[in-house]
């Protein structure tokens, strides 16, 4: 077979080839061109801030430098060691929170089965994270990458950090089909609805046994998700106590199902940390911020720099602290007045609170609350009954007195079954005008004694519904001197009954068993009093 001739080039040929890679060379040079005078038009718009000549970079820490890390002692500490399945870092602005829940996923990166995910509700706000982790990752892990496209770590271990956005309820569809062992969420009240967060925990699991799954959020209060947030967090305990998670609508601990190994076993616990500014020495110390916070309208104030979730705008009880109107529980003595007063719903619910007063500074404590729902009016005598056989003497009751007039289905009004049970009860005022005279003395009793510096109203913190309702109850929109009845309002029409009863600490009416003629025999058999 013949050879094939070498193929000859000619210079011709070699010209045109030069002239096609000068033309696509320029080609790219103008593109290149287009794109900087894009970018510089840009970099016209971004406003640079004024250039602090005091800033001083925050170091981690200045006595050891060598130490990347060190948390905040108090909360961020707690927050960083809790066990729980699902913590809420949640109060003030400056915390450390956000700082806390980047730092916290970094103690499992050696395990290449690690697979996190951290959230936040929009992409410019993510970015502030983004930002922080590129500063501490690297230092933390050499060789930790974080791949843009994707917005995810990558450690050298394998294991995975993913930090995105999810702003609208359906898009955590994105995350379907997958598996993290943690999922921490940085302002968790941006979320208006608990579907987020309800949604994230079905993906959380892991097949190490040495890699728990954790969900960890952080928020300040206010913003649309903060009445859900407070009743899955907040309400259902006192801050940075562990407890069994509820539903938030019913209240009920969730448990394993009959007939499971477990049934009746709680699913997992959660846990309030509370956060305040003065706790994070990195912000607290510099003072401008603070003053910042302290600028803020009072609703926001109390939001942001004491870290109060007992605030909501258009709280009819705004003056609410939770410092101040609840304490601890005690053993009340029994030489101390004692009574109960009570709002009867079957198909919403029955709130009744129970009362003593304090004789040396004839403050008003509310001791014990019962807050139940679908319970007749017989069964309510007996819980109530059984409630106070310790109570020693009781004054009296105050029930709401239209319970005078419904009937059972057996003929006598609700009143006078629960008295013939041995529950004695009087008709709560109700002429007009007494719902407003009776919000005006709520407000008379929350307020704060400037020489005792004690309320005249005091809760137990064991009342967990009263403390969650009463500071975030609405004002009526129709009319300002009341609070919206559509609200849960039961335990606070208990309160106003059982305020309305104009108590002091002793009367001259009271039942002393020293005296053998005083023993109680009621006036009126069917008022029971
Ligand atoms: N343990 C810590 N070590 C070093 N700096 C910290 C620490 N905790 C907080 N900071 C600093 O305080 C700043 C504010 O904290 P941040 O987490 O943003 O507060 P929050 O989210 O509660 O509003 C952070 O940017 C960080 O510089
Ligand atoms: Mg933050």
């Amino acid at each position: 077979m013949k050879p094939r001739p070498k193929r000859k080039v000619t210079s011709q040929r070699k010209l045109t080839s030069e002239e096609r890679k000068l033309k696509s060379a320029k080609l790219s040079l103008i593109h290149a061109q287009k794109k900087i005078a894009k970018l510089e038009k840009k970099e016209e718009q971004i406003e640079y801030e004024e250039v602090n000549p005091n800033y001083e970079e925050p170091r981690l820490n200045k006595e050891a430098p060598h130490i990347l890390f060190e948390p905040n002692k108090g909360p961020q500490t707690d927050f960083l060691a809790a066990p729980e399945r699902e913590v809420l870092y949640g109060g003030a602005a400056g915390g450390g929170k956000s700082f806390a829940l980047i730092v916290d996923p970094l103690r499992y990166c050696t395990n290449n089965n690690f697979n996190a995910l951290i959230l936040r509700r929009t992409n410019d706000e993510l970015r502030e994270l983004i930002h922080k982790s590129q500063d501490i990752y690297p230092k933390a892990f050499p060789g930790a990458k974080w791949m843009e496209k994707k917005s995810q770590w990558t450690f050298p271990s394998g294991a995975r950090i993913w930090m995105t956005y999810l702003e609208q309820d359906k898009d955590v569809l994105r995350y379907q089909g997958q598996a993290f062992t943690y999922i921490g969420v940085d302002e968790l009240t941006q979320y208006s609805t608990p579907y987020a967060w309800d949604y994230l925990r079905s993906r959380l699991r892991t097949a190490d046994p040495k890699l728990p799954v954790y969900m960890r959020a952080t928020t300040n209060p206010g913003g649309p998700g903060h009445i859900w947030v407070k009743k899955m967090f907040i309400d259902p305990s006192v801050p940075n106590r562990a407890f069994a998670a509820t539903d938030i609508e019913t209240g009920k601990i969730l448990q394993y199902p009959d007939r499971h190994t477990k049934a009746g076993q709680s699913l997992f616990k959660r846990r309030f940390i509370p956060a305040k500014l003065m706790d994070n020495p990195y912000l607290a110390e510099a003072g401008d911020y603070e003053a910042m916070l302290l600028s803020l309208p009072e609703v926001q104030r109390q939001q942001l720099l004491e870290g109060s979730w007992d605030i909501a705008e258009g709280a009819a009880f705004g003056e609410f602290r939770r410092d101040k109107h609840v304490i601890p529980s005690f053993n009340v003595p029994s030489s101390w007045r004692k009574f109960r007063a009570c709002d009867y719903g079957y198909s919403s619910y029955t709130g009744v609170l129970w009362f003593t007063v304090d004789p040396s500074t004839d403050t008003l404590i509310v001791y014990r609350e019962l807050y139940v729902t679908k319970v007749t009016a017989k069964e309510l005598a007996h819980m109530v009954m059984q409630a106070e056989v310790d109570d020693g003497n009781l004054s009296y009751g105050v029930l709401d007195s239209s319970l005078w007039h419904k009937r059972g289905d057996t003929g006598p009004s609700l009143a006078e079954q629960m008295i013939v049970e041995g529950c004695r009860w009087r008709p709560s005022d109700r002429s007009r005008g007494s719902r407003v005279a009776g919000k005006n003395e709520v407000h008379r009793r929350l307020k704060i004694n400037d020489e005792t510096d004690r309320a005249g109203l005091e809760i137990f913190d064991s009342c967990t519904n009263l403390i969650a309702q009463l500071p975030v109850l609405p004002l009526s929109k129709q009319n300002p001197e009341d609070v919206d009845t559509k609200a849960e309002d039961h335990l606070y029409d208990a309160l106003r009954y059982g305020i309305m009863s104009r108590p002091v600490s002793r009367s001259i009416f009271d039942y002393t068993p020293a005296t053998e003629a005083a023993k109680w025999s009621p006036a009126d058999a069917t008022f029971g009093y």
